[in-house]
C-alpha cells in the first residue's frame, strides 16, 4: 500500500473517491485506525474533551498536542497525519502561528497542520504554507470560538454567514490549503462549497454532498454514551461492552476465578 499524501487527497477528489478521516490521540488507537485503512488521521484538539475531560477544546496546550501527535506518528505506516494547532498557538500573529506549526512538524513528525477560521487567519496560513508546511482549513462550527457562538448548534443557516463560508472556502483554496474541514452546516451549503472548489471538503455534520467524512473515533465506537448528535453514526457500543467486560474481571478477581491454574507460573 502507498502512503497517503496531501497530493493524493486532491487526486481522490478529482477521481470522485471519497476520503475517510478519523481522529486518534494515542499510539494504540492510531495503530488500529491506520491498519483499518483510514486515509487521514486527525490528531484533533478534541483530545482536550476526549482525553483530558475538559468541557471545551480551549485548554489543551501546544506541548500536549505534540505529545499526542508524536504518539500517533509512531503508530502509522499509511495514513496522513494532520495535527490541530490548539487555541492560543496561532491567533496573535503570523510569526507565532509559524513557530507553532514548525514545533508540531519537528517535534511530532506529523505531516500537516489544521487551524480554524478563514480570512481572519489568512496571514498565518500564508506564512505556514511558505515554510512548506501543508495546511488544512476548518470552517463552519469552529469549536475554539465556542464562547463567541454561545452554542454548538448548526452554523451558517443565515445567508450572511453562508456567504462568508463560501468566500472563506475559496480564499483557503487560493492560499494553497490542501483540504478543508466543514463542521455542522446545512448539507446543501456544504455541497455547494465542495462543488465550487477543487480541494477536498471533509465534512462532519455537513451531509453527504462533500468529498469525505470525519468523526471523533471515541464517538463512532460508542465509547461515550452521553454524546449523540444527529450526525453521529455509532459502529459499536464500546461503552456497554467495556463496562461489561471490566465488570466480569472485577467479579472474577473477587470470586478468585482469575487467575486459574493455567494462568500462572
Ligand atoms: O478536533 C477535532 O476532532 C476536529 C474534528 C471534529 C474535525 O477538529
Ligand atoms: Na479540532
Amino acid at each position: 500500500y502507498k502512503r497517503v499524501t496531501t497530493k493524493s487527497l486532491i487526486e481522490m477528489k478529482a477521481d470522485g473517491e471519497k476520503i475517510s478521516m478519523l481522529t486518534a490521540y494515542d499510539f494504540s488507537m492510531a495503530k488500529i485506525v491506520d491498519a483499518a485503512g483510514v486515509d487521514v488521521i486527525l490528531v484533533g484538539d478534541s483530545a482536550s474533551n476526549v482525553m483530558a475531560g475538559h468541557e471545551t477544546t480551549l485548554p489543551i496546550t501546544l506541548d500536549q498536542m505534540i505529545y499526542h501527535a508524536s504518539s500517533v506518528v509512531r503508530a502509522i505506516s499509511r495514513s496522513l497525519v494532520v495535527v490541530d494547532l490548539p487555541f492560543g498557538s496561532y491567533q496573535s500573529d503570523a510569526k507565532e502561528a509559524l513557530r507553532s506549526a514548525i514545533r508540531i512538524m519537528k517535534e511530532s513528525g506529523g505531516h500537516a497542520v489544521k487551524l480554524e477560521g478563514g480570512s481572519e487567519v489568512k496571514d498565518s496560513i500564508k506564512k505556514i504554507l511558505n515554510a512548506g508546511i501543508p495546511v488544512m482549513g476548518h470552517l463552519g462550527l469552529t469549536p475554539q470560538s465556542i464562547y463567541k457562538f454561545g452554542t454548538y448548534t448548526v452554523r451558517a443557516k443565515e445567508e450572511e454567514e453562508a456567504d462568508k463560508l463560501m468566500k472563506d472556502a475559496k480564499l483557503l483554496e487560493k492560499l494553497g490549503c490542501f483540504a478543508i474541514v466543514i463542521e455542522k452546516v446545512p448539507a446543501h451549503l456544504a455541497e455547494k462549497v465542495a462543488k465550487s472548489i477543487s480541494i477536498p471538503v471533509i465534512g462532519i455534520g455537513a451531509g453527504g454532498g462533500v468529498d469525505g467524512q470525519v468523526l471523533v473515533i471515541h464517538d463512532m465506537l460508542g465509547m461515550n454514551n452521553e454524546f449523540s448528535p444527529r450526525f453521529l453514526r455509532r459502529y459499536l457500543s464500546l461503552y456497554e461492552e467495556m463496562t461489561t467486560a471490566i465488570g466480569q474481571y472485577v467479579n472474577d478477581v473477587k470470586s478468585s476465578d482469575f487467575p486459574n491454574e493455567k494462568e500462572q507460573y
